[in-house]
């Protein structure tokens, strides 16, 4: 049977995405392979949030379509995923060589639509049309990957597309209105996995927050006017749909852990601050995209939320779980963003110390509203706001990392360190990675290690200290 090299871009939404193709691919008899070079079918599954990504995807195509016309005439050549999605059928039209474009409701089709590439019934093949229902076909696993050791942790797909409409984002173009999956669906999801010798699982959606106030997908409404509507879960005493799941997967038995991403602040009420104090399983970790520190930026990107509040959602955070671990994303450059916008963004920063803060220049994406918006800002001013951010913002985290040398914590060890195949890695509940001297048999554990010193992002772990049998 053929084989098949599956390169990932982008999100952990698109990592899932790839690992469900992938297991259709092998249950189909195909095997995978990790090197591009020995593969009967190259997909790439794209991303599109900023240029930068989609154009790394286009020269990788450029370069594997050019490798094959010269020396592999019959490899097939595939895109996936959000870029394929928003741009169909230019892409062959632009590359000529590739064979099969493959929308983000349409990733169940890929090995049917490759045994007919491969069978020659079909010559190309573009698939980006709507689907109802494909929120609930992202569910198979591949728990020993390409590298055929066991899976400690799973993602799980809860929901798709987004219906905020940041001015910024493409996501609702690429992915679609929001759709959630039954609590049902997914808690079988998840014990199955447990039942396979999962520990932890990540709910990954695209505003997991946002889960299930959709049941019923509404294709041909437009974006609602008021896209920010009240505040999700706020001042309400009743129980989001999101925490309800949060609820249900914690009754599993044996799942240690439970992760969740992508919230949006909004759906931080009181309700789910409060599932961090009742919930053992929910660790102490938030991603939290704040986005910018100044509400005027706040309110040009129809984040829907203040300064302020953002601010008391971490304070209240913090209340519960004094240990939470807090990461963020963060726009520099954003049209009309001024020094005092962005001076907002740094103060931020201070206040909060996140642990660590994913920073992006502005992107221009095509179609989106902020596209349109005056005052565009210089690529030179987004360079260096993103250098003064990004020197602030490692300053903290690199405080706030040294904090736990000395101290035990408790981790679980997901199998060998990337950087260094002899030693073992598992994170923190934080959400912090440890790397420590340790042995296969440690797989799939919660150990207690004491932290020796830090690295870049890295916690390195003594087993010596605390005795690992
Ligand atoms: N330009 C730069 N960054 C962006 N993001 C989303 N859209 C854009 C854009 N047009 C960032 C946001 C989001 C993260 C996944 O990517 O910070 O949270």
């Amino acid at each position: 049977m053929p084989s098949v090299y599956i390169k990932t871009y982008g999100c952990q939404m698109n990592e899932r995405d790839s690992e469900a193709v992938a297991a259709q691919l092998v249950a189909k008899g195909y095997s995978l392979v990790t090197s591009e070079a020995s593969a009967d079918v190259i997909l790439l599954n794209t991303c599109s949030v900023r240029d930068f990504a989609e154009q790394k995807a286009i020269g990788k195509m450029q370069n594997l379509a050019a490798d094959v016309r010269k020396n592999r005439p019959e490899v097939v050549l595939g895109f996936m995923g959000c870029m394929a999605q928003s741009r169909g059928k230019e892409l062959i039209d632009r590359l000529p060589d590739v064979d099969l474009v493959v929308g983000t409701q349409k990733f169940h089709r890929t090995a049917g639509y490759l045994d007919e590439i491969l069978s020659g019934s079909r010559e190309k093949i573009v698939d980006v049309a709507e689907e109802q229902g494909s929120e609930a076909t992202i569910r198979e696993h591949l728990l020993n990957g390409a590298t055929k050791e066991k899976s400690v942790t799973a993602f799980v797909s809860i929901m798709q597309g987004c219906n905020q409409y940041c001015t910024f984002c493409i996501v609702p173009y690429t992915r679609g209105e929001e759709r959630s999956r039954t609590i049902p669906d997914i808690v079988a999801e998840c014990r199955e996995l447990v039942s396979r010798g999962v520990k932890e699982i990540t709910l990954l959606g695209q505003i997991v927050t946002s889960y299930g106030r959709r049941t019923t997908p509404h294709p041909a409404s437009p974006p609602s006017p008021h896209p920010m509507g009240r505040g999700q879960g706020e001042g309400r005493s009743a129980k989001t749909p999101f925490v309800q799941l949060l609820e249900a997967v914690h009754e599993i038995e044996g799942l240690e852990r439970i992760r969740f991403t992508s919230p949006h602040p909004k759906g931080y009420g009181d309700d789910l601050i409060d599932a961090y104090g009742r919930l053992p399983k929910l660790v102490e970790h938030a991603h939290i995209p704040a986005q910018s520190g100044s509400d005027r930026m706040l309110k040009l990107m129809h984040r829907g939320y203040t300064r302020e509040r953002f601010l008391g959602i971490v304070e209240k955070l913090r209340r519960v779980k004094p240990e939470i671990g807090i990461s963020t994303d963060i726009i520099v450059g954003f049209p009309g963003e001024t020094g005092k916008d962005f001076e907002e963004t740094l103060s931020l920063a201070r206040e909060v110390e996140f642990d660590l803060a994913y920073i992006f220049k502005y992107s221009t994406r095509k179609d989106t509203p902020a596209a349109e918006m005056p005052d565009q800002l210089p690529q030179a001013v987004k360079e260096e706001r993103n250098q003064r951010l990004l020197t602030l913002a490692n300053e903290i985290a690199a405080r706030r990392y040294e904090k736990f040398v000395g101290k035990q914590t408790q981790i679980l060890v997901e199998g060998r360190s990337k950087r260094n195949l002899a030693r073992m890695m598992g994170r923190t509940r934080c959400n912090k990675t440890v790397v420590f001297d340790g042995s296969e048999r440690h797989r799939g554990q919660l150990m207690n290690l004491k932290i020796t010193r830090t690295g870049s992002f890295t916690l390195y772990g003594d087993p010596a200290v605390v005795g690992l049998d």
